[in-house]
């Protein structure tokens, strides 16, 4: 009797299949570290058909696939630990076209962030989404989880930039979203269904993104706040005043961390928060009027004290304060929350959640960051030493039913731009309705009848 596996090396005999445990090993997970990857095999396919062709196997065999890009989602949605067979897009990685007149890039899916910018750069413009795990993760990635990162504020998230999407659906079926139109209002927009959907629905196998035209020149500034009230009063003031390109916050908690794994201190004294700002700043006007906000709002008390970054060494330094964080609390096995509020709800929320997690956990250090100019609030909680890994995931799960029950007081969502995935499935419904849920169900049923692709992300299928 074959095997489900022997039947895919034959009907395929060009594939690239790995598995040797080692390769098992790396392609099961992703930076969440919490599942002992047990995929069945993982896949390479190198061309639209081959996944087309693994898709109708799997079908036929019913077995699970898990989609993979860089493997660096931070909510397990590229997890293999029941068996699945992982279709990784590594070798699908190349640019495949440029157009000047519509300023597109058309992409594979595996392609790095990073290359991607720099694609753009070669044309002169840019791809504007950025982050800091810019080099490993891909594109395919970033579509299935809609993701944010460090410039949202200016240029909104992945979504924004997406003019066209080839995906093989669960069936098999091979769809053209949109082809790279400006405009197109000819009934349901699929490929917004598509992106955020952490691939569940379909696989993104070509993807054409929109580019635009570098930022003019702009400076880094680092802020210290004296409490939380004043990180409002400062946002508004800046944002009134300059065109931000980014508005980033952390705490003293970590800063200490950041500095500890070899960032360098930038301001002195001790200061609970801070923000990375980097705003335009053309002229000599427009610096001077950075320097007019910042020195209003130091007069108001919001400021504590500031630096302005004189060279792009500095403002890189600066920035490795901010990007630096998720690095540094690596060694803890932090336990990922990214929540998202309005942005005028943001003081509320934070006058009442980190009281709350301190007085029911005061065991836990609890470090805040993120994209606070977006309302997305990054809380990794991190492992004491003497704790047990159990123990320490089953206190964080409690305390992350305490943060879902208070995002759903203030109106929030449980996952800003890391996805669901298996981490937060079990708080879905504290952000989306009982009803939203039926219909995500319903729609999957309709992309993947047979629910092959990444199955128990997002939700269980009913
Ligand atoms: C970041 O903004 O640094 C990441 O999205 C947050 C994280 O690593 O938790
Ligand atoms: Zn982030």
């Amino acid at each position: 009797m074959t095997t489900p596996l022997t039947d895919l090396a034959r009907r395929l005999p060009g594939l690239r299949l790995l598995t040797d445990a080692g390769d098992l090993e790396h392609y099961g997970r992703d930076w969440t570290r919490r599942w002992t990857p047990a995929p069945l095999a993982i896949a390479l396919p190198a061309t639209i058909e081959e996944v087309q062709d693994i898709m109708r196997w799997a079908n036929e065999r019913h077995v699970a696939i898990v989609p993979s890009g860089g493997r660096t989602g931070l909510s397990g949605g590229a997890v293999a630990a029941n068996g699945e067979l992982v279709l990784s897009l590594a070798r699908m990685n190349r640019v495949l076209g440029f157009d000047a007149v519509d300023r597109t890039l058309t992409v594979q899916p595996g392609i790095a962030l990073e290359a991607v910018h720099t694609a753009a750069r070669e044309h002169g413009l840019i791809y504007p989404v950025d982050f800091a795990s810019r080099g490993s993760c891909s594109i395919g990635g970033n579509i299935a989880t809609n993701a944010g990162g460090i410039r949202v504020i200016r240029y909104g998230n992945t979504r924004e930039w997406i003019a066209g999407l080839k995906v093989v659906a669960g069936n098999g079926e091979l769809l053209e979203l949109n082809r790279g139109l400006v405009k197109n209002s000819s009934g349901y927009d699929f490929r917004h269904l598509l992106i955020g959907s952490e691939g569940t629905l379909g696989i993104v196998v070509e993807a054409t993104l929109k580019l635009t035209n570098p930022p003019p020149s702009s400076q880094v500034m680092l802020l210290a706040l004296p409490d939380l009230d004043a990180l409002t009063q400062v946002f508004a003031a800046f944002r009134a005043k300059l065109s931000l390109q980014a508005f980033e916050f952390f705490t003293d908690v970590a800063l200490k961390h950041v500095l500890a794994n070899g960032a360098q201190r930038a301001i002195d004294g001790e200061h609970p928060y801070y923000v990375v700002t980097e705003f335009d700043a053309v002229d000599e006007a427009s610096q001077e009027r950075a320097l007019e906000v910042f020195g209003h709002c130091v007069e108001k008390g919001w400021v504590s004290d500031g630096v302005v970054a004189q060279s792009e060494a500095q403002a890189a330094a600066l920035w490795r304060l901010r990007e630096g964080i998720t690095e540094s609390l690596v060694p803890y096995k932090p336990y990922k929350n990214d929540v998202s509020l309005r942005i005028g709800e943001v003081p509320a929320f934070l006058r009442v959640m980190p009281a709350r997690l301190a007085q029911e956990y005061p065991q836990l250090e609890v470090v805040w960051y993120g994209h606070i100019g977006d309302g997305n609030l990054h809380i990794n909680v991190l492992k004491p030493a003497d704790m047990a890994d159990a123990d320490f995931i089953a206190q964080c799960e409690r305390a992350t039913k305490l943060l879902a029950a208070t995002l759903k007081e203030h109106g929030g969502s449980i996952s800003a731009e890391h996805g669901i995935g298996l981490v937060k499935r079990p708080y879905l419904e504290s952000t989306r309705s009982v009803a939203e849920i039926a219909l995500m169900r319903g729609v999957r049923k309709v992309f993947d009848p047979n629910g092959i692709l990444n199955p128990g992300k997002v939700f269980v299928d009913a």
